[in-house]
């Protein structure tokens, strides 16, 4: 199943609220919410107290992304502050294994990323650990980049992967995708989209609706 995970990193903080509200109001089928560190990406973002206020305002999934090292360390609390699916990143875990069971353990979905310069062959040993992957399509730690063009054969790489294993679970792609790529990622096997800027500058109505239409389609043919 397609689904769309917009990105709250592009939204304007004063007024978060306001802009999950609408896309809310618009179908949205989660949120994305990117945490940084300052550590593993050269940017920081936003934390727990940021969760707890998202909460509050939505129902909708949170599908939390963790870009900060040893991510074991917070899995706890991002799943008490209201995370139904916690990723965390393949280059910052000190054990693999034990950050999915920790994940379950604690009531979320597990999620593994990879950055772009990482193989995807690296993912094999975790496959039917996780229930879903993420393949980053630019280097993690800024909103609005653009698309690196030669992370789309992962996205294939994986579904294949996946696929000799019997396993149907979830590609979330993040970073860079538009209303010109969004194709070429959804051909390549990725199910679960992440996109800031082309949800939340602009017509945040307008843009989920035009995205969820997309995919209605898409899934027709
Ligand atoms: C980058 C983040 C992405 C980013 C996506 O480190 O993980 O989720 O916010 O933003 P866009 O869609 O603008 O590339
Ligand atoms: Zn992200």
């Amino acid at each position: 199943m397609l689904r769309i995970s917009p990105s709250i990193l592009a939204a304007d903080f004063a007024c978060l609220g306001d802009y999950m509200r609408r896309a809310d109001a618009a179908g949205t089928d989660m949120f994305h919410v990117d945490v940084m560190d300052g550590m593993f990406v050269p940017n920081i973002s936003f934390g727990i107290p940021i969760m707890e206020s998202v909460k509050k305002i939505t129902h909708t999934p949170l599908d939390v992304h963790l870009m900060i090292v040893q991510p074991e360390r917070y899995i706890r609390e991002f799943a008490r502050t209201g995370a139904d699916i916690i990723t965390v990143h393949y280059e910052a875990c000190e054990d693999i294994d034990a950050a999915a069971a920790l994940i379950h353990e604690c009531g979320c979905k597990a999620g593994l990323s990879i950055k772009p310069g990482t193989d995807t062959s690296v993912l094999e040993p975790y496959l039917d650990q996780y229930d879903m992957f993420l393949i980053m399509t630019v280097e993690p730690g800024f909103g609005g980049q653009k698309y690196m063009n030669k992370c789309t054969g992962k996205l294939s790489h994986l579904r294949k992967m996946l696929d000799e294993h019997n396993l149907d679970t979830d590609i979330e792609v993040d970073g860079g995708i538009t209303r010109d790529n969004i194709g070429t990622v959804l051909d390549a096997g990725a199910n679960v989209i992440v996109m800031g800027s082309s949800i939340f500058k602009g017509d945040i109505s307008e843009n989920i609706s035009y995205f969820k239409k997309y995919f209605k389609e898409y899934e027709k043919n």
